[in-house]
């Protein structure tokens, strides 16, 4: 009944969190589109800053970017928070409801196993709050001043995180903490610096005082390094989907990679108005980034046949999932074939051979109760991968 609970509160966080996730992010792209493609004033120096004009819905919007009046404060004025405190809010139950409340033991690297849980969840929720401090840090400093120094410090400090903590978990979690910490300080940037700030200059305005710009400044800065990271996040929040890269050898590396290249990519999509080549250079970055991956991917130990049933059961990261005892992630797999499964229609049949192949290829055709439709189909593997693999499960 617990565990029944759990599952469909999981159902409800998530929901919630992809949606105002979407919200969020949509409002973020919007924002600095518009931000980057204001035509500036004929006149510079008075009250307004940039004007566009956006075609949709049947009409034409037409924005202009001002400084406000204070003796003319426009009623009502549009705040927009909650979508990323609904974001966060969402996201950290998730992260509660499907790792936290199982202990933490689901975030551990199968050799790690022997790590309390409670150590793996403070590692989790300690790397959260610790990479907001050192961010907040960095972006606080006199660094502020060179920002593109700033930015690859933040950089070389996550993948040094990246690495610390892929000491201790398996690779799906990794990349999902590096999304979490990541997403959690853009809201924190959201909280503590853009709403702050306006709420600032807001207070200053309706006590009669001019529109300061320097607090909208501080937080135009957050809003830009928000708009960088939704790339990388969405990317790294959706790592379950990609076992593949999660839990290759160097997986660090490979995050790494997927970063500078998506942040690169939200680059060039923003300087297409002054950038002829701003397509073919997307289309480049992919190309290179496609091509670091794959070399990363490449294992220098492997013997000439491939590698083992064991090594493909860790590196295509079916160990993070399945591990020995069991997880509420994943079924435990020791002694499967020959034992019998009951599915969640009821149904119950003896896994054999076939049955343990096409659960790896196509795991959505027969679902085992009790576990979600969390598997991902393992479509991309060759017979001979998916030999080994069942020689190994047999073996279990
Ligand atoms: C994201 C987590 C995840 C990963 C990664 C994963 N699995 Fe699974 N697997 C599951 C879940 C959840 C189930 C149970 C639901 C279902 O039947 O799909 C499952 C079911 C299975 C089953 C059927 C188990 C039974 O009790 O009938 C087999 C066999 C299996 N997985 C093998 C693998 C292999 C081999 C890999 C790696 C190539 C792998 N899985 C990767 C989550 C995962």
């Amino acid at each position: 009944m617990e565990s029944e609970i759990a599952g469909w509160l999981s159902v409800g966080f998530r929901f919630v969190h992809v949606l105002a996730g979407i919200m969020w992010i949509g409002n973020s792209l919007l924002f600095t589109w518009i931000e980057l493609n204001l035509i500036s004033p004929r006149k510079p120096g008075g009250d307004l800053l940039g004007h566009i004009d956006l075609l949709h819905g049947g009409g034409v919007f037409h924005l202009e970017k001002r400084l406000i009046d204070p003796a003319a404060i426009p009623v009502p004025l549009h705040w927009f928070m909650w979508q990323s405190y609904t974001t966060w809010i969402s996201g950290m139950l998730l992260l509660i409801s499907v790792f936290y409340l199982h202990g933490g033991s689901a975030l551990l690297h199968p050799a790690h196993l022997d790590l309390q849980g409670w150590r793996a969840i403070g590692l989790s929720a300690g790397g959260i709050v610790g990479w907001w401090l050192i961010y907040d840090t960095v972006w606080n400093s006199k660094l502020k001043e060179s920002p593109r120094v700033a930015a690859l410090l933040s950089f070389a400090l996550l993948l040094a995180a990246a690495y610390f903590l892929n000491q201790y978990f398996n690779g799906r979690a990794v990349f999902l903490q590096i999304g979490a910490m990541m997403g959690s300080a853009m809201s924190a940037n959201v909280f503590f610096h853009i709403i702050r700030n306006q709420k600032r200059f807001m207070a200053a305005l309706l006590a009669g005082r001019p529109h300061d710009v320097k607090y909208g400044k501080q937080a135009k800065l957050r809003s830009m390094h928000n708009h960088y990271m939704t790339f990388p996040v969405l990317f790294l929040m959706l790592g379950a989907h990609f076992p593949q890269l999660t839990s290759a050898l160097r997986n660090v590396p490979i995050l790494g990679v997927i970063v500078l290249a998506l942040v690169t990519v939200k680059w060039l999509m923003n300087a297409r108005y002054h950038f002829k080549h701003w397509l073919a250079a997307i289309f480049g970055t992919c190309v290179i980034a496609c091509l670091l991956i794959g070399t990363l991917l490449a294992d220098p130990t492997e013997s000439a046949g491939g590698p083992t049933g064991a090594k493909l059961f860790v590196s295509q990261g079916c160990a993070s999932c399945h591990q020995a005892g069991g997880s509420p992630l994943a079924p435990d797999l020791r002694g499967i074939l020959g034992s019998r499964q009951v599915l969640v229609d009821g149904s119950e049949l003896i896994a054999d051979e076939a049955y343990l192949r096409e659960s790896i290829r196509q795991p959505q055709l027969r679902l085992v109760k009790g576990y979600a439709a969390a598997m991902p189909a393992y479509s991309h593997l060759s017979d001979d991968q998916v030999d080994k693999l069942v020689a190994y499960l047999k073996s279990l």
